[in-house]
């Protein structure tokens, strides 16, 4: 058992306390957001997560896991301390830094003895080794850094901390390589693979995988595109894609586009530091392109089909980026919202989780509706844009009498498209549409 403290008190920093007092630590939660430490220690999560907050519960009735501002006496009671701060974009792409250098410095202020750094955040190639310079320029104590990069998915956040298809743990120092080893001890003996590396591969590693995640979206919405061009069906070709070991099915659903508060801002930091590096990364840059583009078209493809936009009425069901969480960071809902009212809809959207937060971008642009049939009232267009689960099971007959149109634009290809028909809707999916017309000259084989 390790006394841990955990800088950050975010979503990587409230699962990574969750999981590492399951894993039998003793973890304080450190912020210096004083009302964000009130409302945890009032026993108020303020992030949506499955199964967290009953870890959280559990553990803080028996102070297993504490939360406080006091950052001084957090740090000098830890044997590692966590860096979970964020790392937004900046504006030229590179992620910015300033919170992992204040969590830096405070360490360094109140280390009484050794301790292992570990940084948690997602961080550019090098700012272990940078934050390792500062470390020992300000303390005299051994303050090693271990990159621990983290793989998790909002939604599954702590069942993919609890048992991680592996673990990166990039350091230098032996010592702090067997205190980590340590620590997740409990998952090794579960079989849970270990990669130990240098902190630069460990960063960009995290980077890495990231973008390939991304790019196997991106890939497959591009299809999705192609698909709707020649009437094919994309649900079958990811199926038989996925039925290749060498690929596998995960990431080739196609959707409105990829979002969250990761893969963006990802992919956006790597392409940074390629340039940087003199090593442009086209494909990640080309990825991001196709990503925005992908976005885009759900509104386009709507004012095509209803002949004009100006004055009609969408209904949005989704606003969170994916489902079960209530985050609409870079959410590809959100922009299909914004684009549909820059081109004259009315919106009328619904989420079970992401409204309020949903509300903070778009405010009054949009109308917030109860519930799904609230949002198909009167609309000449239902589109489902989050794949929550109780949008595959919606009364369509129902829908069907609300909507004053008749399209059903399924960008999580949710439903089977000859069941919606039955229920007198025009289905529109992504890369399975019946509306389109395959070109003459591909149809012949003509090269001209
Ligand atoms: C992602 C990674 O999956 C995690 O491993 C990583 O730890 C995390 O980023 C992070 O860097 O913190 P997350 O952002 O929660 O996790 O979301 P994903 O489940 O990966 O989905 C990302 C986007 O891709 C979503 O917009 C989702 O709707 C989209 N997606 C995903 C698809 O459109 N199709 C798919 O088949 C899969």
């Amino acid at each position: 058992m390790k006394n841990i403290a955990v800088i950050g008190t975010g979503y990587v920093g409230l699962v990574a306390s969750a999981g590492l007092a399951e894993l039998g630590n003793d973890v304080t939660g450190v912020d210096i957001d004083a009302k964000r430490i009130n409302a945890l220690n009032d026993g108020r999560i303020p992030i949506y997560e499955p199964g967290l907050e009953a870890i959280i519960e559990n553990y803080r009735s028996t102070a297993r896991i504490r939360f406080t501002t006091d950052a001084a006496l957090a740090i000098s009671e830890a044997d590692i301390v966590y860096i979970a701060v964020g790392t937004p974009s900046l504006g030229d792409g590179s992620a910015d830094l300033s919170a992992v250098r204040a969590a830096a410095a405070t360490i360094a202020t109140n280390a009484n003895r050794a301790k292992v750094v570990v940084l948690k955040s997602t961080v550019p190639v090098g700012t272990a080794e940078s934050i390792g310079d500062f470390l020992r320029l300000r303390s005299e104590r051994h303050l090693p850094v271990v990159s621990n990069p983290e793989f998790l998915r909002e939604g599954h956040a702590v069942q993919d901390f609890l048992s991680p298809d592996k673990i990166v743990l990039g350091t230098s120092d032996d010592w702090a390589r067997e205190m980590m080893l340590e620590v997740y001890r409990p998952l090794v003996e579960r079989g849970v693979r270990i990669v130990t590396c240098t902190n630069e591969t460990a960063e960009l590693c995290k980077y890495v995988n990231n973008a390939f995640l991304a790019t196997k979206v991106a890939f497959i919405n591009e299809i999705a595109d192609l698909c709707n061009a020649v009437r094919a069906d994309v649900a079958v070709i990811s199926e038989a894609l996925g039925l290749d070991k060498r690929i596998s099915p995960a990431f080739l659903n196609p959707g409105p586009g990829f979002g969250g508060s990761c893969f963006p801002k990802d992919l956006r930091a790597l392409a940074y530091v390629g340039r940087a590096a003199n090593v442009p990364l086209r494909l990640v840059e080309e990825v991001l392109e196709e990503n925005r583009q992908h976005m885009m078209q759900v509104a386009g493809t709507l004012e095509r089909m209803l002949g004009g936009l100006s004055g009609r009425t969408v209904g949005l069901l989704g606003l969170a980026f994916k489902a079960d969480t209530d985050d609409v960071r870079e959410s590809p809902a959100i922009a299909i919202a914004t684009e549909l009212v820059r081109r004259g809809a009315r919106v009328r959207a619904f989420d079970p989780r992401a409204s309020e937060n949903a509300s903070v971008i778009l405010r009054d642009t949009v109308a917030y509706c109860g519930d799904e049939y609230q949002a198909a009232e009167d609309a000449d267009a239902l589109v489902i844009a989050t794949e929550w689960d109780r949008f595959r099971t919606l009364d369509l007959n129902r829908i069907r009498q609300l909507m004053k149109g008749t399209h059903l634009y399924d960008t999580r290809n949710l439903y089977a498209p000859d069941a919606v028909r039955q229920a007198g809707l025009t289905y529109l999916g992504m890369g399975r549409s019946d509306f389109a017309v395959i070109p003459r000259k591909i149809a012949m084989g003509a090269t001209s």
